[in-house]
């Protein structure tokens, strides 16, 4: 999930840019609760992005400020669902604080091995594709695409079905380059804070009307 529009849905009621990321977050619970419901195993959000790096301090402050808010808020539901958390991207980007938040969550979900609910934080596909290639080289032999998808960030989550961009840009902005290969993809106007339940059963209903050939 590709959460576009925040600033935007912010900016269309006179609000700072930032006010619209907590409405984002609000939107992410709606999200979790109705992927609950219809048994998705996996989900994969774009929080923080490396690019968003760029972005004025307060701006970067208003989305990390969320990141221990979210985990202390949600954990409990992870735990009582048996979904796994795994953080995906660059830590080190993060106080020791948040580092540690996020790493209580993984190892305290780790064993759930049904669900798992990944956040894509201080990530990019370029730099974890070049991590994958590094770890390849260390392995020192020819690695088969299986081998190699273990050394990239997402080791141990299938290659996501559908991707869903809010927003109305229609690019995936170095999310998930090398996992998309056949995903199906879904570029839809609403800014990320407006997008509901109904709007992913659509969604839902336009994918089971595709045919998947996998190039066959
Ligand atoms: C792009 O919207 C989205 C982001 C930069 C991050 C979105 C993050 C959240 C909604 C919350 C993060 C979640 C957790 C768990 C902390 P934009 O504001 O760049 O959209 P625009 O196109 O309107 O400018």
């Amino acid at each position: 999930m590709i959460m576009d529009g925040n600033g935007r849905w912010a900016k269309a009621r006179l609000l700072p840019r930032s006010a619209g990321y907590p409405a984002g977050v609000k939107t992410l619970e709606r999200l979790i609760e109705a992927v609950f419901e219809l048994d998705i195993p996996y989900l994969t959000i774009f929080a923080f992005s490396t690019e968003n790096q760029g972005r004025p301090s307060e701006e970067i402050d208003g989305i990390v400020k969320l990141i221990p808010k979210y985990f202390k808020k949600a954990l409990p539901n992870f735990l009582k669902k048996k979904c796994s958390i795994r953080i995906i991207g660059d830590r080190n980007y993060f106080s020791n604080n948040i580092r540690e938040i996020i790493a209580s969550a993984e190892n305290q979900t780790a064993a759930f091995k049904d669900r798992a609910f990944t956040i894509a934080l201080n990530y990019g596909a370029r730099a974890e594709i070049v991590r994958a290639v590094n770890c390849a080289i260390e392995k020192g032999n020819p690695l088969s695409e299986t081998e190699f998808a273990s050394c990239l960030d997402t080791a141990g989550i299938p290659d996501p079905d559908i991707i869903i961009r809010t927003g109305g840009e229609h690019r995936l902005s170095n999310f998930l380059l090398y996992q998309a290969a056949y995903a199906e993809l879904f570029f839809i106007p609403d800014l990320w804070p407006d997008f509901n339940k109904k709007r992913l059963h659509e969604i839902l209903e336009e994918y089971g009307k595709r045919n998947r050939r996998f190039g066959k």
